[in-house]
C-alpha cells in the first residue's frame, strides 16, 4: 500500500477524464453555424484543454517516477512507449485546431466557413482515435503486456 501512488492515481484518473470531456464538447460545440459566444466559449475549453493536458504530463511523470512499480518497469515496457507516442500524435493533432480558433476569435468574424469547421472536426476527430489508443495502451502497460 502506498498513499503516493494512490493520489497520483486518482489524480491521473480525473485529469485523463477531465481531458476527454474537453475534448467532447469541442467535438459538440464545433459544427457549421459556430459563432459568437460559443465561439468564446470553444476558446476557453481549448486553452483549459491544454492546460488539463499539460498536467497529465506531470502527473504521468510523476507515476512513472514515484509510482509503485519504479520508472525502470516502464522504461522497458514497449506499451509504455507505445503510449507516449498516441499521446504526442495527440498533441501534434490538437496544433492546427487550437491555432484555427486563435484566428477565429481574432478576426471577430460573425460566423466561422463551413470548410473550416469541418476540418477542424476531422483533427478533433483524429486526436479521440489515438486518446483511445493512449488508453488500450495504458491498460497493457499496467498489466505488465510489452514487458
Ligand atoms: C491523455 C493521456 C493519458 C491517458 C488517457 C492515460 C490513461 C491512463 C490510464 C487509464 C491508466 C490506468 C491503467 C490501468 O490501471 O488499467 C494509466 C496509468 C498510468 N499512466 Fe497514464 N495516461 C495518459 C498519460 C500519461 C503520461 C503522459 C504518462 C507518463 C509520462 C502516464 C503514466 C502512467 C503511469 C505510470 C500509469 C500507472 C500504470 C500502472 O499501474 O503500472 N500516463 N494511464
Amino acid at each position: 500500500m502506498d498513499v503516493v501512488d494512490l493520489i497520483l492515481a486518482i489524480l491521473h484518473h480525473f485529469l485523463v477524464f477531465a481531458l476527454a470531456g474537453l475534448l467532447a464538447a469541442e467535438l459538440a460545440l464545433i459544427r457549421p453555424g459556430l459563432s459568437g459566444r460559443n465561439l468564446g466559449l470553444v476558446g476557453r475549453l481549448d486553452g483549459a484543454y491544454g492546460g488539463v493536458a499539460m498536467a497529465v504530463i506531470v502527473v504521468g511523470v510523476c507515476r512513472v517516477i514515484f509510482g509503485l512499480k519504479g520508472w525502470e518497469f516502464y522504461v522497458s515496457n514497449h506499451a509504455f512507449w507505445g503510449k507516449m507516442i498516441a499521446f504526442v500524435i495527440v498533441g501534434l493533432l490538437s496544433i492546427k485546431p487550437t491555432m484555427r480558433i486563435l484566428t477565429w476569435r481574432r478576426s471577430g468574424a460573425d460566423a466561422v466557413p463551413d470548410t473550416e469547421i469541418l476540418a477542424v472536426r476531422s483533427w478533433l476527430k483524429g486526436e479521440v482515435f489515438f486518446l483511445a489508443l493512449v488508453l488500450v495502451f495504458a491498460a497493457a502497460m499496467a498489466r505488465g503486456f510489452g514487458a
